[in-house]
């Protein structure tokens, strides 16, 4: 096995707070080992282009707060096509990048699992998404951070709807994971969550309702992933005014929950996640995933990675359905 000596790092997919930190780890920690880094603009597409830079020590100054990546991202369709790939393999060889951390969700592993196994370009993965929906780790860098920019927008909507008796229906992101949504549901004290993962009954939605005015509430939160729901929020909110007639407003979080500065757990999660992509491909490990399992630092597998689906944890839902008033 030849020594590392150059090792190229990109950010890919959706954004996540906390990239940043990642990217300052997998620098300084290349650095304190001798091993230059290759910083790749814009994800696959900068790979494909050959939009790089040096990282130096000082290129990652004062980022671990700052929410975004200083790589930028992008979601590249160039790079699902061997074409793309066979060239992104040029592009590194040219730039001599011995191996690669890529950091992202279940799209970026399956490019570079595609990469490693048709160029044996040696590669590690960082989980960075705020869907928390990678297997092989409890957390994914973001997430945290995602989750508390929607309670507190939950937690300001409370207000509004306790003052005026209102039914809100707040959508949060998870297009195809409720990860977000049951984390936050059930700190936000919302009466009714709903997410992909659960079939979802209209009816049962409207007799919580029913039932809870019976009780004499007067205000409810409903909160709903975008993927609950074909037209997320916005339709399921209709459909139960057209069986109930309940007056309601809805509220969407959005790409707010992407942005801003990483909370303390997901600066430490991203540190130690891009000190051990580096030890990692400095040690010959390829075809991996760094992940965080009860506490203690996981080398995964990235076809175990790719071909298994996290599942969302229910018994939140659980619980937020006794505990709601
Ligand atoms: O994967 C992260 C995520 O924010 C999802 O929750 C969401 O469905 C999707 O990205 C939105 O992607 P885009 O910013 O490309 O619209």
């Amino acid at each position: 096995m030849a020594d590392v000596m150059n090792v190229g790092v990109f950010t890919s997919g959706g954004d996540a707070p906390g990239m940043n930190a990642a990217i300052r780890a997998v620098v300084r920690t290349a650095l304190a080992r001798g091993i230059s880094v290759t910083g790749i603009r814009r994800g696959y597409t900068g790979l494909i282009a050959g939009d790089f830079i040096n990282l130096d020590v000082t290129s990652v100054s004062n980022i671990i707060q700052l929410g975004g990546t200083i790589l930028k991202t992008s979601r590249s369709e160039a790079f699902r096509k061997a074409d793309g790939r066979a060239e992104a393999a040029r592009k590194l060889a040219d730039a001599g990048v011995d191996a690669l951390i890529g950091i992202g969700g279940d799209g970026t592993f399956r490019g570079l699992m595609d990469l490693t196994n048709e160029h044996r370009v040696p590669v590690v993965g960082i989980p960075g998404t705020i869907d928390n929906d990678i297997p092989g780790t409890d957390d994914t860098i973001g997430f945290d951070t995602a989750v508390n920019t929607a309670l507190e927008s939950i937690d300001k909507i409370r207000d509004t709807a306790d003052s005026h008796d209102r039914i809100f229906f707040i959508e949060v992101m998870g297009r195809y994971c409720g990860a977000i949504a049951l984390e936050v549901g059930l700190a936000g004290g919302a009466e009714e969550i709903a997410i992909p993962e659960v079939a979802f009954d209209i009816d049962s939605a409207c007799r919580i309702l029913a039932e809870g005015r019976k009780r004499g509430k007067t205000s409810f939160i409903v909160v709903v992933a975008e993927g609950a729901y074909e037209g997320g929020a916005t339709a399921f909110a209709a459909a139960v005014r057209e069986r109930t007639g309940y007056d309601y407003r809805v509220s969407i979080v959005g790409h707010v929950q992407r942005g801003g500065s990483p909370t303390s757990f997901d600066r430490t999660i991203a540190s130690r996640m891009g000190c051990a992509a580096v030890d990692a491909v400095a040690s010959g490990a390829s075809a991996q995933m760094i992940g965080i399992v009860c506490d203690e630092m996981a080398l995964v597998p990235l076809a175990d990675v790719c071909s298994q689906k996290k599942e969302v944890d229910l018994e939140l839902l659980r619980v937020a359905r006794i505990i709601t008033g």
